[in-house]
């Protein structure tokens, strides 16, 4: 059985493991922005937050609920923007606590990018009716978040996203696995570009990266960074919760090896003695 093959087998497998999460988020009628899980992942605390899927304002008694600096920047947004906004900013303040920081709004930076000022990093993503936050310690390095529902395959998106070998991959693949595998590697992609924004602050294109998903273990990219920013160490991983399926992606540099000192009777220090 090839690797691509043990995936699938291993994506049903997972699928099962995560169903103390599926029924959380199967819940009928959710509360709008109430959360929906809370989940610690190799990359960092994972919080979920129900959306109700409409474009009204985001009740007061909601908004109430933000951070000083954060009411203001909501208050300025409207329809979907305000609410996905808002449920994002709700999942980072639970995900961020626990981790003892002082509570600090997450604002949008310049590029969009969400701005958490001191000691974590923030990464969010969101689609109708949910959004999901991760957070992690800044010191050891940058992380992305990306939400999918691979519920209608958009198999034209492939060209666009994988590069030519990932393309190869894909397409060597029945064809129904082939918009899983797509959608897969996309996530991934979205999800190592907010990891990698902070280090390098500019758009990466989606040939700026090549994945091979593996869901037994992180997922491995190959980056070749058109700038040569770097060098820097990028993990992947897949989770699937429910009908969502959830990327995270983690950065760093390279450790410095520590030099090992020279003991006295190499440096002849000994013997001056
Ligand atoms: C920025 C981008 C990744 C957002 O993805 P999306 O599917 O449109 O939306 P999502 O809901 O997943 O994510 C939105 C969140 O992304 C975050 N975000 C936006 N720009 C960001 C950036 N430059 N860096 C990090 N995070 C960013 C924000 O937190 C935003 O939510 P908020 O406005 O509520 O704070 C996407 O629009 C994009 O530009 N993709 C192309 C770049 C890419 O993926 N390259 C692949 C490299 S291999």
């Amino acid at each position: 059985m090839n690797k691509n093959n043990d995936l699938s087998v291993a994506l049903v497998a997972l699928n099962q493991l995560n169903s103390d999460i599926l029924l959380i988020m199967n819940a009928k009628q959710p509360t709008p922005y109430s959360i929906a899980f809370t989940t610690a992942l190799p990359h960092g605390v994972v919080v979920g937050v129900h959306l109700p899927d409409s474009k009204e304002p985001v009740p007061d008694d909601v908004i109430s609920r933000l951070y000083k600096g954060e009411v203001e920047v909501a208050k300025g947004f409207s329809g979907y923007k305000q609410v996905s906004w808002v449920g994002g900013r709700i999942a980072a303040s639970m995900a961020t606590k626990g981790f003892g920081f002082p509570r600090r709004p997450v604002l949008s930076g310049p590029s969009g990018e969400p701005i958490y000022d001191g000691g974590l990093c923030v990464t969010i993503s969101h689609k109708r009716t949910m959004a999901v936050a991760m957070v992690a310690r800044s010191s050891h390095g940058s992380i992305g978040i990306d939400l999918e529902i691979p519920q209608k395959p958009r198999l034209g998106i492939a060209e666009r996203v994988l590069t030519p070998t990932e393309l190869a991959d894909v397409r060597a693949l029945p064809r129904e696995r082939q918009w899983t595998a797509t959608i897969m590697r996309f996530a991934l992609k979205e999800a190592l570009y907010k990891a990698l924004f902070p280090r390098v602050r500019r758009f990466v294109d989606f040939n700026e990266a090549e994945i091979t998903p593996d869901v037994n273990g992180p997922a491995e990219y190959i980056l070749t960074l058109r700038n040569e920013e770097g060098p820097f160490i990028a993990e992947g991983r897949i989770h699937w919760l429910g009908e969502h399926l959830l990327a995270t992606a983690h950065v760093r540099e390279p450790r410095k090896r520590r030099r090992r000192r020279p003991k006295a009777r190499e440096t002849g220090q000994e013997a001056d003695r």
